[in-house]
């Protein structure tokens, strides 16, 4: 296969193997990759550090702007900055989990990171030439012409010990049932939102990944990006 060329849009809930998929499958296509999630979850450190309330709308607001958010596109090596700080790790543990549902729900928040979303896509389509982004609102929001849009799914069940079995690869405690409580939680959550809920675009095509490996999800992935002459 060529690489690709132009953006693939990857959306849906935690527990899908989505981050997995759109990192191997960039790596696979000699694209770039953009972990939108990544984005909101370091000012959502930046929030907790400053000791502000990840509820209060307003201070959470006036953070925004203020904050350095870095992230990597290759998709060897993801990276997270706040303010040049590496906080890759810190921003997956469970007080950040907690916080970034109410965080990513402001409405200058996603202003001023899906502004940076899409400068960071331009500048990688114009070098690399094609890039897989991966969030909630790629297909609907930050990038809607995108001429690939995917929307995975995964039962409830299934994302939960996915979930569970990332968390204690990762050395972080965790239990089914208590991965499956948050995973359902902050999904409720990113789906209710007023501003930008995660859905599936009109034109996204809906995989639903419970019963396959992530190597199946890739390739099928990959079979579809060809189909629509995406691989040059
Ligand atoms: O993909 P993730 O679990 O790292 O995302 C963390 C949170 O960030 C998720 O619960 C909702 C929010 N998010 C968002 O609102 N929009 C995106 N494009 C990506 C993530």
């Amino acid at each position: 296969a060529g690489a690709l060329r132009g953006v693939v849009a990857l959306d849906g809930p935690s527990g899908t193997g989505k981050t997995t998929v759109a990192r191997k499958l960039a790596a696979k296509l000699g694209a770039g990759y953009l972990d939108t999630g990544a984005m909101y979850r370091v000012v959502t450190l930046a929030v907790l550090r400053a000791g502000i309330d990840p509820t209060d709308s307003a201070a959470v607001a006036a953070l925004a702007g203020d904050v350095r958010v870095g992230v990597g596109t290759d998709p060897e090596h993801p990276r997270a900055q706040l303010n040049g700080e590496d906080v890759g790790e810190e921003i997956r543990t469970e007080r950040v989990n907690v916080a970034v549902s109410p965080v990513s729900a402001v409405p200058e928040v996603r202003r001023v990171l899906v502004a940076g979303q899409r400068e960071i896509i331009e500048s990688v389509l114009g070098s690399v030439g094609g890039i897989v982004v991966d969030g909630r609102d790629i297909g609907t929001v930050v990038a809607p012409g995108a001429p690939l849009k995917v929307f995975l799914t995964a039962s409830a069940e299934v994302r939960a010990a996915r979930r569970s079995a990332q968390d204690s690869a990762a050395g972080r405690d965790s239990t089914p049932e208590h991965a499956r409580a948050s995973v359902e939680r902050r999904d409720q959550l990113d789906s209710t939102r007023a501003v930008s809920p995660m859905r599936a675009a009109e034109d996204a095509v809906v995989f639903d990944t419970s019963e396959l490996s992530i190597e199946q999800v890739i390739t099928a992935l990959s079979e579809l990006a060809s189909r629509r002459g995406l691989l040059g």
